[in-house]
């Protein structure tokens, strides 16, 4: 499917992955966290050394509760908006990506710019 980052059913239930997206026109690598039929995703960069989070691509730590951990120094995320409940950088947030789910594949939201809005002055 066009657009599609990754298949649903390819994400375990309350797992995560690791893809690529091109996001504001950079390709990224970005964590998808599955939760039943829905998802979340957020930058693969945490807040504390700019580092990604997980230790061999698409192998992410989670804490006994479920957190997200980051494999370099610990900071622990909820699942949420991707807040640092512990950990070096306590207080900050991953930076959330916008993705739906659209027959079965996780797919970035739309953000394409309005085209109304484009107007030439004069
Ligand atoms: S880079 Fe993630 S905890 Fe330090």
């Amino acid at each position: 499917m066009d657009g599609s980052l990754i298949a649903l059913e390819q994400i375990a239930d309350d797992g995560f992955a690791e893809v690529e997206a091109t996001v504001d026109g950079a390709a990224e690598s970005v964590i998808v966290h599955r939760r039943g039929d829905s998802v979340r995703a957020w930058l693969n960069v945490c807040p504390h050394a700019g580092r990604r989070l997980d230790y061999a691509p698409g192998q992410f730590l989670k804490s006994k509760e479920g957190l997200l951990v980051c494999a370099v120094h610990g900071a622990t995320f909820e699942l949420g908006a991707g807040e640092c409940v512990a950990g070096p950088c306590k207080g900050d947030h991953l930076r959330a990506v916008p993705v739906a789910v659209r027959d079965g594949h996780v797919v970035l939201e739309d953000h394409a710019p309005d085209a109304a809005a484009v107007r030439t002055a004069g």
